[in-house]
């Protein structure tokens, strides 16, 4: 098995040197995010967070693809509707913006998104889900991916036909959640039916769901034979999970995981870059990172209830300065 990902773009091919993505998160993989993940997955293909390619058009949500040059590695911008027009203008606007990649998001259960005809309501309006890839795969010289589930209400909807279709229309890489929209996040990913498609496909095939630790990639490979895996829930807290898992992967022994401290000064790391970037604002987006964090250590919970009830920065600080003290005066106390 080929250990890079080749993608063909109408233009370009692209290279990717890693078999582990990071998933499109809403709420979650902004730039700042992003750029914590790279520090151990230097190659891995990340994502951006959904965008509305109408409100793009608009003007609406640049920053979510502002600069993408210049971070390190490769990004790729999802975008998601139902218009042909603004799609394929919204995919030009993030070509000219350094993306890697355009995916289309096919996948989206939630319901503000899916009424509107855009996400997991493409499986349902196949004919509309082809002339989205084809206007797009024409609009832009990258590669064009899209991301999808198993079905809308159950797995006997002949995706793979839908899957064959989107290929031929110019498809250059799918990732499959291995779960149908009405499953939501309940069961578990198919990782068999994924491996169905796997054999079927010509372009590459990514599975996706459930795949939280390098054993769980290990054996999502065995049964899938995926050319690739994308970690999402994964990823929440952790930031090195994705570098983590590659490095099993390319069997580099000795990935050294953060400690205690090493945690604790990421999540000041992170607030900072956050309040840098959007004021106070950034403590509240904080929170959830700090309570994806702050857990699986001795003392974890009573800290993450004083973390996230901290009313600014300098407090959310001291009381972790004051925890790595208290770990240090431990650990002189043990030696
Ligand atoms: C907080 C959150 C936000 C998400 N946002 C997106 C998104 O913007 N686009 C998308 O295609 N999927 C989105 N997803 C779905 C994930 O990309 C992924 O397909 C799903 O979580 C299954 O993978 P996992 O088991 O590794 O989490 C989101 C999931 C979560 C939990």
């Amino acid at each position: 098995m080929s250990s890079v990902i080749t993608l063909k773009g109408r233009g370009v091919t692209k290279i990717i040197k890693s078999k582990v993505m990071l998933s499109p998160l809403a709420g979650v993989t902004d730039k700042i995010f992003r750029k914590l993940v790279r520090k151990w997955a230097p190659d891995s293909l990340l994502f951006t967070e959904m965008i509305n390619a109408t409100s793009l058009k608009k003007g609406y949500g640049t920053q979510k693809i502002k600069q993408l040059e210049l971070e390190k590695g490769p990004i790729g911008v999802q975008i998601f509707d139902n218009r042909p027009f603004a799609i394929s203008e919204a995919a030009k606007l993030a070509e000219n913006s350094g993306a890697f990649l355009i995916d289309i998001n096919m996948g989206c259960p939630v319901k503000k998104i899916s009424r509107k005809g855009g996400g997991s309501a493409l499986i349902k309006d196949r004919l509309l889900a082809i002339e989205l890839v084809k206007r797009v795969s024409k609009a832009v010289n990258l590669p064009v991916t899209v991301k999808t589930r198993l079905g809308w209400d159950n797995k006997k909807e002949n995706i793979e036909d839908f899957l064959l279709n989107l290929q031929d229309s110019g498809a250059t890489m799918i990732t499959i959640h291995g779960r149908t929209r009405k499953q939501g996040f309940s069961g578990s990913s198919d990782w068999d039916m994924i491996g169905r498609i796997k054999d079927l496909l010509e372009i590459p095939v990514i599975a996706n769901g459930d795949i939280k630790s390098p054993e769980d990639a290990i054996n999502c490979f065995k049964k899938t034979n995926a050319d690739g895996l994308m970690i999402g829930r994964g990823i929440l807290g952790s930031p090195w999970t994705i570098g983590q898992i590659d490095f099993s992967i390319k069997k580099l022994k000795d990935f050294k995981e953060p400690n205690i401290e090493e945690k604790l000064l990421l999540i000041i790391e992170h607030l900072d870059e956050l309040i840098k970037e959007k004021g106070d604002h950034g403590l509240l987006i904080a929170r959830k990172h700090i309570s994806w964090t702050c857990k699986n250590f001795p003392g974890a919970i009573s800290l993450r209830h004083k973390l996230v009830r901290a009313i600014d920065a300098d407090e959310v600080k001291a009381l972790i300065n004051k925890t790595i003290e208290s770990l240090n005066t431990d650990q002189k106390i043990l030696t």
